[in-house]
């Protein structure tokens, strides 16, 4: 990968990454100009849609909590904290740059989006919360460079029994990396029910990158170890 400076950080260098080590490297110059350079000037329109999946399948009155899994500037929390007003959201993320800025988030009544923020790498074991999360949601983190099918078995552990996932997965990221036996070997062994999927764009009409599709799946966590 080229030596970026904050302006030259694409997603073409995301997508390059290969290593926890080299995400932490490329998010601490990427986070202060994320959400305009990339979010923004992208169209990024993939937040909006997982949290308006989320909200379709909650109790949208009830407190619930939620886990913003590979938060980074906090995107995702902003658009569910629009949705799901009483939920009490938390981020993980292996960024202390990226978790910065999500810190700085606010929602409609000026309280933070973000309860509280943690800063974890995912493909290793989970310490900081076991099994008590209502709902864990992702976006943008299950892709190519970042996490795999792995990590996804591996967040289980953070959602209560009978609470639910909702993680967008790079579609060709998906196709690749053995998403499918994961999940189906999660389902027979009774840890997850069966998944349902939805096809969403990343990118909206006029993006440069507007084709690029994710996979959001959904099921619930039968067993989170
Ligand atoms: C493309 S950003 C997506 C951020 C946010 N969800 C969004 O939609 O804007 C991917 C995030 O995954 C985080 N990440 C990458 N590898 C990780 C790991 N091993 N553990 C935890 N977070 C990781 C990065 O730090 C980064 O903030």
């Amino acid at each position: 990968m080229r030596d970026n400076n904050e302006s030259s950080i694409n997603l073409e260098d995301a997508y390059a990454l290969e290593t926890p080590d080299d995400n932490r490297n490329l998010y601490r110059t990427w986070a202060s100009t994320y959400d305009d350079d990339f979010a923004l000037r992208n169209k990024y329109v993939y937040p909006k849609s997982i949290s308006s999946i989320c909200a379709g399948l909650v109790d949208t009155t009830s407190q619930l909590s939620i886990l913003d899994i590979g938060c980074g500037t906090g995107i995702v929390g902003t658009c569910l904290s629009e949705l799901l007003i009483t939920s009490i959201i938390d981020g993980v993320d292996i960024s202390p740059e990226m978790l910065q800025v999500a810190q700085s988030k606010m929602r409609a009544d000026a309280n933070p989006v973000y309860s509280q923020l943690f800063e974890a790498d995912l493909t290793k074991s989970i310490s900081f919360a076991d099994a008590k999360y209502d709902v864990a949601i992702s976006a943008g983190t299950f892709t190519h460079g970042h996490l795999g099918p792995d990590a996804l078995i591996n967040v289980l552990s953070v959602v209560r029994p009978g609470g639910r996932m909702v993680v967008g997965i790079n579609k060709e990221h998906f196709g690749a990396n053995g998403f499918n036996a994961s999940l189906q070997q999660a389902q027979v062994s009774k840890r997850i029910s069966a998944p349902t999927f939805s096809e969403v764009q990343i990118y909206d009409e006029g993006s440069p990158h507007y084709g690029d599709l994710a996979l959001v799946t959904t099921f619930l966590v039968l067993s989170p170890t």
